[in-house]
């Protein structure tokens, strides 16, 4: 039995939702969600009001997912002009370099100059409505800038993660048929320079496509210069004018694509849309960190992932909040960052990472209470399970047992938060993501998708479609159905497994699929394995997630190297090397094991739930092993293992 914590009364008192709260809407929510949706959907401003709620068909047959669909609004207009009038002088963003000393507040005011000259300056440069984008920034202000000038005039962006590699920009740029981009000379984070123009330069090489790239001066190192396809940003943005007016968008036109791993090697667009996105988004971001006017808001995240999108930049804007955003590291200068940024701002809400959190436990508690972290009201984690350990640390030592935590769960996939406390509602327990938020209706189904009832294990569904839903895999509508929707017909499949106990709190256990989790990062283990098998001394290639003290999980390669080549320490290095060129650091492997053969079916399928257990040092029990081709192998990879822990 795990303990439980209740919520402060004070917590309470001043909360958007109490526990009695949450009952009654949440109840209302799932009877009743045209309703529901219909009183929530206003409260984003719309050029012309929606009539239609909800148009959902999860299949059999069709599946179409679309919310407000006869509504028009404009995402930059409700995240910067509706606010212009009140808030014109309050700050938006609070820009934290990299290094301690570089910060800087830009207003809801300077923010609407910004994005219309970005805006204008795209334009001028050829950008139209449904036109795909493609950024390729590091943390700074301009990469809120530029999604949201791509929202203003209504086109499509794609944010490409700042440590992909060279090869995996160019696959998404290809991808979605992105004919301008727009990056930076250089990167800065913990103090080393991230060659992000270069890269672009590179990938660009696969890209005949590209007509046009815009780059921010940020760090002024020198780079190389395509005439006639690269501009400066600066120099654009001061041959145009600052206002621009917001197109007005239908609710379904999309807004943006973001990559992200799935169980196969290729990478999939997830299509977030325009008005249901935005009233998803904003309104978690009120009730989860229980936003008031005026708070300090902070989420650790890139822009490069969804967090970035919806909980730095959406979410937040739209509530007219200050968002803050950090271009460094955790432990640049040193392991007190995080908490000297929460003094020096005098942040209220702070939302990480359990990754974070864990690397930040190991330099022990003084970093931490050297510092005051008494603006600190919230904390929040997302991006993986949170260990109990790691929660009580967080909760202890940097909320000094003040701060609800909120373990939000949710994905790329669903634009926003699904299961989570509120802070005002929920008595926590260490680990779990609690209960699902108003119009959710998470499932738990067994391997045939029977429903299972109360407290229970197995996989992850949900019932029902909520407005922040992707739409579609961009330009793959059967990859979308087959994805999500054909393993458990008529229900939304997440790829998590999960456990609901007696109290109905769910607890998600991770993935279930191909697809594993390092350091919140979503990474598919085909992959890494295409990116091997691309060496010309690797002949076969498995990769599996192990758990691992500080990533959560580590990535465990088996490779198999083509005749004749003898494995060797220079060799393995090379390796790693050669993924963290192929995809990114993020992608690197922790342990590579020389498998002389891999364990396969007699049809030749591999067996990596005995991979896994191998790779968990769980060998004593394989399961049956009977169906294998050749069981000598596995006698070889158990004596050879590399993870001894
Ligand atoms: O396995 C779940 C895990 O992260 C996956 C989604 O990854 P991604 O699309 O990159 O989005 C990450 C940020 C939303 C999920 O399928 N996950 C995310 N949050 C949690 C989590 N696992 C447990 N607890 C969480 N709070």
């Amino acid at each position: 039995m795990s303990s439980t914590y209740p919520v402060p009364d004070n917590v309470a008192e001043q909360a958007w939702i109490d526990a009695a709260g949450y009952q009654k809407m949440y109840e209302q929510s799932v009877a009743d969600p045209e309703s529901f949706w219909a009183e929530h959907g206003k409260r984003i401003h719309w050029f012309k009001p929606f009539s239609q709620v909800k148009d959902v068909s999860y299949g059999p047959g069709e599946v179409k997912i679309r919310w407000f669909h006869d509504g028009t609004t404009n995402v930059a207009h409700n995240c910067i002009d509706r606010h212009l009038d009140t808030k014109k002088n309050d700050t938006a963003i609070i820009w934290e370099g990299d290094s301690p000393s570089d910060h800087k507040h830009i207003t809801y005011g300077e923010l609407y100059e910004e994005v219309c000259r970005l805006a204008n300056a795209m334009k001028a440069n050829g950008v139209k409505k449904g036109d795909r984008v493609t950024l390729y920034l590091p943390m700074i202000p301009e990469a809120a800038y530029a999604m949201l000038a791509c929202a203003r005039i209504g086109a499509i962006h794609s944010v490409v993660f700042g440590g992909f590699s060279p090869d995996a920009l160019a696959g998404r740029i290809r991808d979605c048929g992105s004919t301008f981009v727009v990056t930076a000379d250089e990167g800065l984070r913990g103090g080393r320079k991230v060659p992000l123009k270069a890269n672009t330069d590179k990938a660009l090489e696969s890209c005949p496509d590209v007509k046009t790239v815009l780059v921010v001066r940020r760090t002024g190192g020198s780079v190389t210069w395509a005439e006639g396809r690269d501009l400066w940003y600066h120099e654009e943005l001061g041959k145009v004018s600052d206002d621009c007016p917001a197109e007005e968008m239908n609710a379904e036109d999309p807004l943006f694509i973001l990559y992200t791993s799935g169980s196969t090697g290729q990478p999939k667009g997830v299509l977030h849309t325009t008005g249901g996105y935005l009233v998803y988004a904003s309104m978690t971001h009120q009730y989860v960190f229980d936003y008031h006017d005026g708070e300090v808001y902070w989420c650790t995240a890139d822009v490069g992932w969804v967090t970035g999108h919806s909980y730095i930049v959406y979410g937040p804007l739209a509530n007219g909040a200050t968002t803050l955003m950090f271009e460094g590291v955790p432990n640049y200068p040193d392991a007190s960052r995080m908490w000297e940024i929460c003094d020096k701002h005098k942040v209220n809400i702070f939302y990480t990472a359990p990754t974070a959190i864990r690397a930040l436990m190991r330099e022990g508690e003084q970093p931490v209470t050297k510092t005051r972290r008494d603006s600190l009201r919230l904390l929040g984690s997302v991006g993986e399970p949170i260990n109990p350990e790691a929660w009580l640390w967080y909760y202890n030592v940097v909320g000094e047992g003040r701060c609800p935590i909120v373990d939000t769960w949710w994905q790329t996939e669903t634009g926003g938060i699904l299961i989570t406390p509120l802070p005002g509602a929920t008595p926590l327990k260490p680990g779990s993501a609690t209960r699902p938020f108003f119009g959710v209706k998470p499932v738990i189904v067994d391997a045939e998708g029977h429903h299972l009832e109360g407290a229970t294990e197995g996989n992850l569904c949900i019932a029902d479609s909520w407005p922040g839903q992707m739409r579609t895999v961009y330009g793959d509508h059967e990859r979308f159905v087959q994805t999500y929707f054909s393993t458990y017909p008529g229900k939304y499949f997440t790829g998590d497994g999960c456990r609901r106990d007696q109290d109905g709190y769910y607890w998600i256990t991770g993935r279930v699929d191909d697809v594993i989790n390092v350091s919140g990062h979503r990474m598919g283990t085909a992959e890494v394995e295409s990116a091997l098998v691309a060496h010309a001394k690797v002949a076969e290639a498995a990769v599996v997630g192990y758990p691992h003290d500080l990533k959560g999980q580590g990535i465990y390669a088996y490779v198999t190297l083509v005749a004749g080549e003898e494995p060797h320490e220079e060799l393995r290095k090379e390796l790693v090397t050669w993924v963290r060129r192929e995809i990114g650091p993020i992608a690197s492997p922790d342990l590579i094991q020389w498998a002389p053969g891999l364990p396969k079916t007699r049809s030749g399928k591999i067996m990596r739930r005995i991979l896994r257990k191998i790779a968990e040092n769980d060998y004593s029990n394989l399961g049956d092993t009977s169906t294998l081709a050749d069981p000598g192998v596995v006698d070889d990879l158990v004596a050879n293992r590399m993870n001894r822990a």
